[in-house]
């Protein structure tokens, strides 16, 4: 558990630089990356290198103690690249090709740009990859960030053709799989296919279903040439990659299959107003964020990477203050920085580290906050960084020897798994049905009630191991997979199925016979009809115990083969169904409904649930528990009687945060 933070010595006078990496380091922060930006500085011109600041930043980082994550540029190509070759920029969804003058413009299929990525690539893990103030790399910047997969270049329409030509073979296939005889869509060969853009109304959903797959597998080509690389001149160092927070773009388990380690950057205000949470969760969470948006992410870049990095993931960027990028930017609340820091690490983060370092006081981020002031002087956040880095030296965690232990004993060690499934959400992102069908939302809804049970949850793909798990749940898993309901029957589990589960196959086509189509014999019903229900218009679901919740989104007619109704909604229809160790869920619940439904389902595998106080959270990592409270009141909190308190006490007060070692009887 160490902290790290973002710089940018570029950015600011050498004068400045020893002091800075002496402060850094007085604080206690251990890792700096640089350089993602800096392309234009360390090639000011085509092939004239200039590494002699470089040179210098590194070295003075290094004289102080710290370790550098070093970072490929390639997420800011300069103007002399772009104008050399103005055919590797990307091209939106209107025809318009997205130009030079902020960040990100590049096109992942431009084969020149991918050239230019190598070479710069190349170039700084040749200087640096021995360094050993060097600790790891970070490839490029947020893929995905601007919504920047996408692109419809002359370079990415070539490249699909030659993708679906590997994929189907012939076309004949490829007309079949995609159901091209409705209007008269059929193609005579690959050369005819454009990518699903511009079209007078919808495409194809099976076509655009492949360009959303196709655009993820240049993403994961694209990184694998600088993993290569770095690999190659920089051995036993780290490589990462920063994912965003609620990118759907592209599948980060695909991208991660070629990393060390999974990080992400975590943005609780700015994630709290931009995404889908209702103006009454927006006001209420405005300066706390909403309590489960970072863990969700914790919990799915945990699960990221496999085999001996299994389960390996820091945040690389925290948000220290008010941001520049949300529709509103509150600032956190005092002490919120600490208990983000502190989450992330009670979730099994090795490094968390802010950005930035210093807020800069020019050009498109000067709103945005850092750890220091633009006139060096030390704002709230830095103060709470120093103050983590403080506990952590006291509870004896920051030291080499104690992360060697940490990793061993410190695991979560969670017994509910949530399945995410990259594809499963592009289908439903493509074909929603109803405007507000969100599958990320589900998904994330599903989670929140788990965690507001007490319930610890691993993030995982639909590939993943899920023998271990005493209950999995399965939100929004819409694509059919057969050998995921092998392994479903096999794990032993108590099963959740949230709607649509099963209903399309690989294609976006219905699946074999009617929904949830492979899971049907888990499940033991039929779906027969489905239906999205617009604002305000509601069901209410009748649980067992005589209680009421409410189902908003969607709703399904469901027929039982073999299955029993364990709620219902007003009209008598199952609104829950159970067959064996499977419920499915015909319909989108709300919280309670959730957390019914929960309840019974971990009832029946043995987990014991609890009810938390609103707005405080447990994590469990090993022996130790962390209780976290996001609410605007003290509350009252211990694990149990023997439970030992390392950190903290009984009153958690508003944004605070206590650490218990359990006793084995716990
Ligand atoms: C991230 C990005 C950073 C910076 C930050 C501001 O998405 O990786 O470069 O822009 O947002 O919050």
């Amino acid at each position: 558990m160490q902290l790290g933070v973002c710089y940018y010595p570029e950015q600011w006078p050498q004068a400045w630089w020893v002091d800075d990496a002496a402060r850094m380091a007085s604080m206690g922060i251990r890792y700096v990356r640089i350089a993602e930006f800096a392309w234009s500085r360390i090639e000011p011109e085509p092939g004239r290198f200039d590494w002699a600041w470089l040179d210098l930043a590194v070295d003075t980082l290094h004289a102080a103690g710290l370790k550098v994550v070093m970072c490929t540029p390639t997420a800011t190509p300069p103007k002399w690249l772009v104008d050399a070759d103005p055919e590797m920029l990307a091209v939106d969804a209107n025809g318009q090709t997205r130009g030079f003058g902020s960040r990100r413009h590049y096109c992942f299929s431009s084969t020149t740009y991918r050239a230019q990525s190598a070479r710069i690539s190349e170039a700084v893990a040749v200087r640096y990859g021995q360094h050993p103030g060097v600790a790891a790399w970070q490839t490029d910047n947020e893929y995905g960030c601007h919504l920047t997969v996408l692109s419809y270049s002359a370079a990415a329409r070539q490249a699909f053709r030659l993708w679906l030509q590997q994929k189907y073979g012939t076309v004949a296939a490829l007309n079949s799989a995609w159901g091209t005889v409705f209007w008269s869509q059929e193609y005579r060969s690959f050369d005819e296919v454009d990518p699903p853009v511009a079209t007078v109304t919808e495409a194809n959903p099976a076509h655009r279903l492949d360009y959303r797959r196709f655009a993820s597998s240049e993403v994961v080509a694209f990184n694998r040439i600088q993993t290569d690389i770095l690999r190659a001149h920089s051995p036993g160092r780290d490589v990462t990659h920063n994912f965003m927070g609620f990118f759907t773009e592209f599948d980060h388990h695909d991208v991660s299959a070629d990393l060390d380690v999974a990080t992400w950057d975590s943005y609780p205000l700015g994630f709290t107003q931009d995404f889908f949470l209702s103006a009454e969760e927006k006001r209420r969470y405005a300066r706390t964020g909403h309590p489960d948006i970072p863990s969700f992410h914790h919990d799915l870049y945990r699960g990221m990477c496999q085999g001996a990095n299994q389960g390996r993931w820091w945040v690389m960027e925290q948000q220290p203050g008010p941001v520049n990028w949300a529709q509103w930017n509150p600032a956190p609340l005092d002490g919120m920085v600490r208990l983000w820091t502190w989450q992330a690490f009670a979730h099994g983060a090795e490094v968390v580290s802010y950005f930035r370092w210093r807020q800069a006081p020019y050009a498109q981020e000067q709103m945005h906050a850092g750890l220091n002031r633009p006139d060096r002087s030390l704002d709230q956040g830095g103060i709470e960084a120093a103050q983590v880095a403080h506990e952590l030296l006291a509870l004896g965690l920051d030291s080499d020897e104690a992360i060697a232990t940490a990793r061993t004993n410190l695991k979560a060690a969670a017994q509910v798994a949530l399945v995410l499934d990259y594809p499963s959400l592009w289908m439903a992102q493509i074909q929603p049905q109803g405007a507000d069908f969100n599958p990320m939302e589900i998904s994330f809804r599903a989670y929140s009630a788990l965690r507001q049970l007490g319930l610890d949850v691993d993030v995982v793909s639909s590939r993943a191991d899920l023998s271990g798990y005493a209950l999995v749940v399965l939100p929004a898993h819409l694509r059919e997979d057969a050998g995921l309901a092998e392994r479903l029957e096999a794990s032993g589990a108590q099963v959740v199925f949230g709607p649509r589960a099963g209903s399309k196959n690989q294609s976006l086509a219905f699946a074999e016979g009617l929904p949830p189509g492979a899971f049907a014999a888990l499940a033991g019903l039929q779906v027969q009809r489905v239906a999205s229900l617009p604002p305000g218009l509601e069901d209410t679901v009748h649980w067992p115990d005589g209680s009421t919740t409410a189902n908003s989104h969607w709703r399904e007619d469901v027929q039982a083969m073999g299955a029993g109704t364990v709620a219902h909604f007003d009209d008598g229809r199952a609104a829950v169904l159970r067959h064996g160790r499977t419920w499915y869920s015909a319909g989108w619940p709300d919280a309670a409904g959730w957390k019914q439904l929960f309840t019974l389902a971990a009832t029946a595998a043995g987990l014991p649930t609890q009810a938390l106080p609103t707005d405080v959270r447990t994590s469990r990592l090993g022996d130790w528990l962390f209780a976290q409270n996001f609410s605007s009141s003290t509350v009252e909190f211990s694990p149990s009687n023997h439970a030992q308190c390392l950190l903290g006490a009984r009153a958690l007060a508003p944004q605070g945060l206590a650490i218990w070692k359990l006793s084995p009887s716990d």
